[in-house]
């Protein structure tokens, strides 16, 4: 029978074989995928695998930091790149989600390449592509798929006249996150909810700021580590916060307050095509929204989305 231990095995041994003394770039997003992909690669080469991770400003809380220091402990050749501005500057004024996911693409190939470029002689492009993302792009005419295309790198490899190694790509989500347990991969990165590419540039409704997303960042940070301390992050999917363009009418002390709106979300799916919204725990919910509504300035309502998909989909946009 198949173990993860012996997909492991027998994938280092083959990149080890097709790689030689190559060197190897790879983008890690902080994700599942892209991580166990890049520490397949390194037992298979160790420091010829250049790892690059790129802080486009759009990540939660926290999360540049804290993932970046788990990489560095599980011995990555990694280096971060604070390209915040370069990615608020071209998102300024767009408000249309596909325009988003083009401009969000389009800075990290150009930071990417610029780092890549700095690495003398690298001849391969590291991929995390998994077996749904080739189906997916392939048969999903809709936002997720244009946007696999960024967060595999799309065009990459030809521009920079790269070969494309993908250990990942016969795997399901599971597979890949067997595997990553095998691997004795951190389970601070493993069992982490999917979190699109273009992050919370696309759950921002309408144009990007730097100051909305500290808004939504600290939205988020109350959301998921109250999932966590609650003991139900697991049994969701995935869950995050979306910034409503819109303002409502609130009190706060004897005070009419005119501020934001936001829509918390969580599902239940098992890869994501198809979703059911989670049933949450009212009193959680309440919890939740009073901590939202007095910690984060500048937000006096919070919704829950209790919308399937389909007919919505996960992302608003
Ligand atoms: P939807 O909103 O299409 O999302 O139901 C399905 C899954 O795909 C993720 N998603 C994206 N992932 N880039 C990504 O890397 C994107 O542009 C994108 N759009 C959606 C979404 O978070 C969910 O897990």
């Amino acid at each position: 029978d198949w173990t993860p231990d012996m997909f492991a095995e027998t994938v280092i041994a083959e990149l080890k074989e097709q790689l030689g003394d190559d060197k190897v770039v790879l983008g890690l997003s902080g994700g599942v995928d892209s991580s166990v992909a890049a520490i397949l690669i390194h037992k298979a080469i160790g420091e010829n695998l250049h790892c690059i991770f790129v802080d486009n400003g759009l990540l939660r809380k926290n999360e540049f930091e804290s993932v970046l220091d788990s990489y560095k402990g599980m011995g990555l050749n990694v280096k971060g790149v604070d390209a915040k501005d370069q990615f608020y500057e071209a998102l300024k004024g767009i408000s249309d989600p596909e325009g988003k996911r083009k401009a969000i693409g389009r800075v990290f190939i150009e930071v990417f390449d610029q780092e890549a470029q700095k690495i003398t002689g690298v001849k391969w492009l590291g991929q995390g592509t998994i077996y749904p993302d080739i189906i997916e792009s392939v048969s999903v005419k809709g936002p997720s798929a244009t946007i696999k295309s960024h967060h595999n790198v799309g065009g990459l490899p030809e521009k920079m006249n790269l070969k494309v190694v993908e250990p990942l790509k016969t795997l399901f989500k599971d597979g890949v996150r067997n595997v990553g347990r095998s691997l004795e991969i951190d389970q601070n990165i493993l069992g982490r909810h999917p979190f699109p590419g273009p992050g919370l540039g696309i759950r921002i409704l309408g144009d990007v700021t730097a100051e909305k997303v500290a808004i939504l960042q600290e939205v988020d940070y109350i959301f998921v580590e109250g999932l966590k301390k609650r003991g139900i992050y697991d049994e969701v999917w995935q869950a995050g916060s979306m910034l409503l363009p819109v303002q409502s009418v609130g009190v706060m002390g004897d005070e009419r307050t005119y501020e934001r709106v936001v829509a918390l979300r969580a599902v239940t799916s098992v890869d994501g095509m198809t979703a059911d919204w989670s049933h949450l725990p009212y009193d959680f919910l309440q919890d939740v929204s009073n901590e939202i509504i007095n910690k984060v300035k500048g937000v006096n309502r919070v919704v829950y989305d209790i919308s399937s998909k389909p007919p919505a989909t996960i992302e608003w946009e």
